[in-house]
């Protein structure tokens, strides 16, 4: 999608649709040229509830240069907020698109650096579908979005790019994390991430089999094992901040297909684990966006990268696993009793990794627990860390994002729950409070470091269409990441 930023007194060329937001009760600011068309509408036409969308045509008479008049509702300005603008604009480019008209002015309303970020964001957003191997592939279909704006156009042309840059990089994470796992396997992404690397001068290290093999990688590995597809683990450095200052490390889960092992699924929509490698895609987006942005930050991205299969070479229930010990006295034992309990298997070695490089925070992102969508839905992430003020600065970067995360405590009794007989901890602690034990289990892996586990085991992926998001990835935590990236410290 072609964006482009328009002044105010606009409307000089013959344009196929404009389109105007307009609030509850209140007149629609439409352009001067297109009052006459609202003179006899009613409100049971029109009233600019939320949700609502009237095409008018404008007839074409002298002196009006939109052939359409769009107009969009945004409910009870007292209630607005950047989510309903987003929606809103999700469902215009929608429209537009059923329409099959490729190009059309928004009149950005309210006019504000926070409503043209959101409003571009959404196009963008609302713009991707996964058709790569579809016969009618709609994605080859540029649409041209004029925005108009009374913001003075070299800070507005900023937030214009900004904007694209967060959408782009969610729509990348997209790309990937759609994607099957016959096609994307660990060496797979592993060579993804290396590409990104490439193309935005990203440092990538890449610590295949024998090297996780070398460093003691138990983890990753015991979780590798069953499949002919080697795990990987994928660590990749962004430098933008000052060379004192300690980096922010971004984990991801990156299981490229989760059978759960020798535990395995039932068949009934295993399809869908194809998705649970969406917390690494996320960590490739929110890498690509902050070398992009040129953030003033020091990031490392890791992410632990298997596939779960049963095989004779699978880990087992009863297993005894050692993960990375870094440059610890041990590594943390845990005893298997589940093999679908895998997820936090490779973290525990990916956060100890992160932890040994020295960083200030760790925020990981994970297609963790089922029971976490269980407590929150597919509305918003599970939050857990041991830090209140870095649970707290996530929160308000979701509230801010549309990338809502709500808050699960981590209190000791949910640790006594994985204690084990006969190692250091287990990987499962019974059906209750899933979500919370899971947590529970990493928290031991940060040790000291201030960290943050994002559980989005709802939010990766839109089981239907919503009004921005097309069925399938959603690249939850680019968003959430770089708005916490971008607050002062
Ligand atoms: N990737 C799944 C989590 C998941 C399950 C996400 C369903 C979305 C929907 C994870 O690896 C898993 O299998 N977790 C188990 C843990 C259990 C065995 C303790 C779960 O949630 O059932
Ligand atoms: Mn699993
Ligand atoms: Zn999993």
């Amino acid at each position: 999608m072609n964006i482009r930023l328009i002044s105010q007194s606009v409307f000089t060329q013959p344009l196929p649709a404009v389109v105007v937001f307009a609030f509850h009760k209140e007149r629609p600011a439409v352009p001067a040229s297109l009052k006459p068309l609202l003179q006899r509408l009613t409100g049971k036409e029109f009233d600019g509830s939320d949700k609502q969308l009237l095409l008018l045509h404008t007839g074409g008479k002298a002196g009006i240069r939109a052939a359409r008049l769009l107009l969009v509702g945004l409910g009870k300005r007292a209630e607005f907020n950047l989510e309903k603008l987003r929606r809103a604009t999700g469902n215009t480019v929608k429209r537009l698109n059923a329409l099959g008209l490729d190009r059309a002015a928004i009149q950005l309303n309210p006019d504000t650096p926070e409503t043209l970020h959101a409003v571009v964001e959404a196009a963008i957003l609302a713009g991707y579908k996964f058709t790569e191997f579809k016969a009618e592939n709609h994605s080859g279909n540029p649409k041209t979005l004029m925005i108009s704006t009374k913001l003075a156009l070299p800070a507005a042309k900023q937030i214009l790019q900004n904007a694209q840059v967060v959408a782009e990089s969610v729509n990348y994470t997209r790309a990937i994390a759609d994607l099957p796992g016959n096609i994307v396997y660990p060496a797979e992404l592993a060579g993804r991430a290396q590409k990104l690397a490439d193309e935005f001068n990203l440092t990538c290290q890449i610590f295949d089999k024998a090297a996780l093999e070398r460093d003691g990688f138990g983890g990753l590995l015991a979780v590798g094992g069953g499949s002919s597809r080697e795990p990987q683990l994928i660590v990749l450095e962004y430098n933008g901040g000052p060379v004192d200052q300690k980096p922010v490390a971004v984990v991801g889960k990156a299981i490229t297909f989760d059978s759960g092992g020798i535990s395995i699924k039932p068949s009934d929509k295993m399809d869908e684990m194809k998705f649970d490698k969406s917390g690494g895609c996320a960590v490739l987006g929110i890498m690509r966006a902050a070398a992009l942005l040129k953030l003033p930050v020091n990031l490392i991205g890791v992410i632990a990268a298997a596939e779960n299969m049963p095989s004779s070479t699978s880990y087992r229930p009863g297993d005894i696993v050692t993960s990375y010990k870094g440059t610890d006295k041990r590594g943390i034992t845990i005893e298997v009793l589940n093999t679908d309990a895998e997820g936090r298997v490779v973290l525990g070695d990916a956060i100890v990794y992160a932890r040994q490089r020295g960083v200030q925070t760790i925020v990981d992102f994970a297609t963790l627990t089922g029971a976490c969508v269980v407590a929150l839905g597919d509305f918003a992430a599970g939050l857990f860390s041991n830090d209140d003020a870095l649970s707290e600065k996530i929160r308000a970067a979701g509230e801010r994002t549309g990338e809502r995360c709500w808050p699960l405590p981590l209190w000791p009794e949910y640790r006594d729950k994985i204690k084990s007989d006969v190692a250091d901890h287990k990987n499962t602690g019974g059906r209750y409070g899933g979500a919370i034990t899971a947590a529970a289990f990493l928290e031991r892996y940060a040790g000291q470091t201030q960290w943050a586990h994002v559980d989005i085991a709802g939010t990766a992926w839109a089981t239907d269409e919503r009004p921005y998001f097309a069925k399938g990835a959603t690249g939850f935590g680019v968003r959430l990441m770089i708005d916490l990236l971008n607050q002062p410290k």
